[in-house]
């Protein structure tokens, strides 16, 4: 079972005692596709799923926040009159996204509150932004802020990027932010415009996690993100969003292989994306599938951030009936992949995947079969007006 308002009423009234003013959650997400296309200002199609972190706080009259983390089963707090960065742990998002709201020219107020979630760490599911977007959220009811879903979005991918000091793109935090019930979102990462695509009627999306984890992630991410941004930059555009297969065709001869390669795979994922869009609008999860597939591919053989783990679990997903596609997604590197499934098969494809993996890795694996959620909101209140 999930995270539900109980357990977190539960959470504050052993940590905290008293009442509680809001219960605030933000979900993590998984993308169907579009993977390494965000900080190349193009297309992304991710969802927002049950997993979540979630915070239940109460105001406070000063400038203290005291957060009871429960991944740490203990209390950190800080003023945010005088905030240090120090090392990595969860309360470094919950005091970057502090910094980052009062750069953004908002007045904090001081809260005290319990911080709790369930989106694996490390998994590619997303729950640094998760962590942020809730922590946005409870300074928003906390402080009386306006809560506008993109800006805010903006200012948890701010606090990753410079204060938590991750290059992320703007997908995670976004989808995060601004996630719709029943639906996935077509993100265009340059314009920021995200058009809501309802999933196809009768699949289920299911979350493979290989229960391993990326180690060499945040170096790679950040070695690919710089050879994009070169070669966008040596072929004269603002990003590589504005090349198409045939320019890359014709200049592939003044790049290097392998970073032809990695032009390669962003260049066919932003198109892969669109058209998954499209088909999925119609319903046609047999294309959606197959455009999965194809992504996957490319991911592992041109861009290279995929591992045995991951390929191992995709290929047992592809072998089961009713398996309509299987990818990697996130970063990469270890962490989850990504199904679509006919939904009267999903259970028992998740217990036969599970136990094929198993078998074949000696790996132990997760599986999450998810619906998609909307973005960051209160849960409960006890203040009105808020
Ligand atoms: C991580 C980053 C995102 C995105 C993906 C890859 O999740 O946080 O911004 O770049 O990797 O698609």
């Amino acid at each position: 079972m999930g995270i539900d308002v109980s357990a977190v009423e539960q959470l504050f009234s052993q940590q905290a005692g008293g009442d509680w003013d809001w219960i605030v959650r933000a979900p993590g997400r998984v993308n169907l596709i579009g993977e390494h296309t965000d900080y190349n200002e193009g297309f992304v199609l991710p969802m927002a799923i049950e997993r979540a972190v979630w915070v239940g706080l109460r105001r406070r009259p000063d400038r203290w926040v005291g957060v009871y983390v429960a991944a740490e089963s203990r209390w950190r707090e800080f003023h945010l009159d005088a905030m240090r960065r120090e090392g990595s742990e969860p309360i470094e998002y919950v005091k970057g996204t502090a910094w980052s709201l009062a750069e953004e020219g908002y007045f904090l107020n001081g809260w005290e509150g319990v911080l709790l979630g369930d989106v694996p760490i490390g998994a590619g599911l997303s729950s640094s932004a998760a962590m942020e977007v809730a922590v946005a959220r409870a300074f928003a009811a906390a402080s009386h802020l306006p809560w506008e879903p993109l800006r805010m979005a903006l200012v948890a991918q701010r606090a990753e990027n410079r204060w938590v000091g991750v290059q992320c793109g703007i997908m995670d935090q976004l989808i995060s932010a601004c996630g719709r019930e029943g639906h996935a979102l077509l993100i265009d990462c340059r314009t920021l415009e995200c058009r809501p695509v309802p999933l196809p009627q009768g699949v289920k999306v299911v979350i493979l996690d290989t229960g391993t984890r990326r180690g060499l992630a945040d170096s790679a991410y950040n070695q690919r993100r710089t050879a994009c941004e070169s070669t966008a930059a040596r072929f004269g555009l603002k990003a590589l969003r504005d090349l198409s297969l045939d320019e890359l065709a014709a200049r592939a001869g003044e790049l290097d292989a392998v970073t032809a390669r990695r032009v390669r795979h962003v260049v066919g994922e932003n198109a892969r994306t669109v058209q998954a869009a499209e088909v999925m609008q119609q319903g046609d999860a047999e294309t959606l599938g197959r455009l999965m597939v194809a992504s996957h591919e490319s991911l592992r053989d041109d861009y290279e951030v995929s591992s045995d783990a991951l390929n191992a679990m995709v290929e047992i997903a592809l072998s089961q009936p009713g398996c309509y596609g299987a990818r990697m997604t996130g970063a990469g590197f270890g962490g989850c992949a990504v199904a679509l499934v006919e939904a009267g098969r999903a259970a028992d494809f998740a217990e036969r995947v599970a136990s094929e993996y198993r078998r074949r890795t000696g790996n132990q694996p997760a599986v999450y079969i998810t619906g998609a959620t909307a973005g960051a909101d209160v849960v409960a209140t006890r203040t009105p007006g808020t």
